[in-house]
């Protein structure tokens, strides 16, 4: 089962990832095949045509494992299996078959730091004694106080509230997201085997590559540190990740969730013994203003020159606001520690600024992700109904950080109404979270063939980042423009001009303009919030 079922002549194509648009499948809200109201592995299956034809060159799949749902499946109960509720393990091996015969390349995503309290390790580790091998491969720690009543640290969760929950026996055990998450202990080499299995079992089935899930938090000793970010010893993890990853051919690609403000740390997980690649959080975050995305353009290439990495460039993911929304606010960057409930957004000006921040993103160099439903251009849902809503992040947080539901309801496919072509015609349940009514008008089946649709845009502009060779992994240079422009050359050919600022901007010579987020002033100028590709004079 080693031999890779992918069949590529070309050697340049055995760096895929270098260069790779990569479209990541929220399964519970992508197409529901069963009519059940969930989205799974059959909806996802009758669904590979579209993205065949959207032009994208791999698929990211979040957790798909039998889960609790404590948190969207990033609650892992069994890593060698499909939850039910998705399908059958014999199904996602016809799922890597079928996307490889489509040309499609297939990521999942591994969760190492935690498991959900319901896996068989943790249920075991709560029945054995204080001290017993079982509680080893977690943090099961006394408490403090007299009788052990307090936290043994005040380490905080991720999620909000103590890091920390008590046992009936009265020990506590560590987790830095929910309390249904329990740390795995890193320190102890049978968690590591446990991993590189898991690593092997999914490689065996075909699978291309590993997305892998707070990938720098999980090394530590909480009773020493409350720093559990990139600790000492997690590079050997991925070194050994690295030299499994490479006894295939072509090598598999692992991708790092690595959310670390120092760049150099950053970048020190994709030395070539590592990891491939990693998320570019800090663009994600930036705000719609010209000098801070040059700036975050400048430091990612310049972070990523010296261990010969790619970039990636992403615009949104499963756990942050939606770029139609946060481009239509007054503070445009992402920060989870801001997320606030009712604050306005004008849409149709989101909804201009993300066209625009696509055409950006798409031309910059490296590896591209994007987001399901940002091609449709879906804006986050901000008025689900709180008895609705089921992220932690919202119920931690006692409903201050409204959460990350809104970004996560069902595609709209087609029709004038709910489920929009989600479930077939014949379902017995409703979408698990309900869709605006307006998304009639941002389904596929509304945009697909529509010249100037979202959709249309993002076809287009994958269709020319495909085929053109400049785009993709490779060189860049600014040229020269206003303080409120930028613009970049690929080669002696290609360049991108996006105008952030409030006046028209004039376009370098160019013979031809291969796609604009909106239509040219008469002039041939490009207005504000706009982007265009352009072929250089
Ligand atoms: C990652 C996932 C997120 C999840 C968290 C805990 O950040 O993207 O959805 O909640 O890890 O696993």
């Amino acid at each position: 089962m080693r031999e890779s079922r992918f069949h590529v002549a070309d050697q340049t194509h055995q760096a895929w990832w270098r260069s790779a648009a990569i479209y990541q499948v929220y399964l519970r809200s992508f197409a529901d095949g069963n009519g059940d109201g969930v989205g799974d592995l059959a909806g996802l299956r009758s669904r590979l045509p579209y993205l065949a034809g959207l032009g994208i060159d791999a698929i990211w799949i979040v957790p798909w494992y039998p889960s609790p749902l404590a948190d969207g499946g990033y609650d892992v109960a069994d890593f060698r299996a499909i939850d039910p509720i998705f399908g059958t393990l014999a199904e996602a091996e016809k799922l890597i078959e079928e996307a490889h015969a489509a040309g499609i390349r297939v990521i999942c995503d591994i969760v190492p730091n935690h498991c959900s309290d319901q896996h068989a390790w943790f249920q075991k580790a709560l029945a054995a004694p204080s001290g017993s091998p079982e509680r080893d491969l977690f943090w099961f720690r006394k408490g403090r106080g007299e009788h052990g009543e307090l936290p043994p640290t005040d380490l905080q969760s991720i999620f909000g509230g103590p890091a920390w929950t008590r046992v009936a026996d009265g020990e506590w055990y560590l987790h830095l997201f929910a309390p249904e998450q329990p740390d795995f202990n890193w320190d102890h080499p049978a968690v590591r085997a446990e991993f590189e299995d898991i690593l092997r079992f999914w490689l065996d089935r075909g699978i291309d590559g590993i997305r892998i899930d707070s990938a720098a938090v999980l090394i530590k000793d909480p009773l020493v540190s409350d720093t559990y970010e990139d600790n000492d010893g997690i590079h050997e993890v991925y070194q050994s990740w690295r030299r499994i990853a490479d006894t295939y051919s072509p090598s598999r690609a692992l991708i790092g969730e690595v959310w670390l403000p120092d760049h150099e740390a950053f970048a020190r997980y994709l030395r070539p013994d590592e990891l491939h690649t990693a998320f570019n959080f800090a663009f994600l975050g930036a705000p719609w203003e010209a000098d801070k995305l040059r700036y975050e353009i400048d430091m990612t290439l310049e972070v990523h020159a010296p261990v010969a990495a790619p970039a990636t460039w992403v615009l949104s993911n499963h756990d942050v606001t939606r770029e139609v929304t946060r481009f239509g606010r007054e503070v445009t960057n992402f920060a989870f520690a801001d997320k606030r409930r009712d604050v306005p957004s004008d849409l149709a000006l989101g909804t201009r600024r993300a066209r625009a921040a696509a055409l950006l993103t798409m031309s910059l160099p490296g590896a591209y992700y994007l987001y399901q439903g940002e091609e449709l251009g879906l804006e986050e849902v901000e008025d689900l109904d709180d008895a609705l809503r089921e992220d932690p992040m919202f119920h931690r947080s006692g409903g201050v950080d409204p959460g990350r539901d809104g970004c996560r309801v069902p595609l709209p496919w087609s029709g004038s109404t709910a489920p929009f072509g989600f479930s077939p015609s014949d379902a017995t349940g409703t979408p698990w979270l309900p869709q605006p009514a307006h998304w009639a008008e941002l389904s596929v089946a509304a945009q697909q063939g529509v010249q100037g649709s979202f959709l249309e845009l993002y076809c287009e502009a994958l269709r020319i980042r495909r085929e053109d060779p400049a785009l993709g992994d490779g060189p860049m240079r600014w040229l020269e423009s206003e303080p409120h422009v930028l613009a970049f050359a690929r080669d002696d050919s290609f360049a991108n001009v996006t105008n952030l600022g409030t006046e028209a901007a004039v376009l370098p010579p160019h013979r031809e303009v291969l796609l604009s987020s909106v239509p040219l002033n008469e002039d041939g100028t490009l207005p504000p919030d706009a982007s265009a590709w352009i072929r250089l004079a």
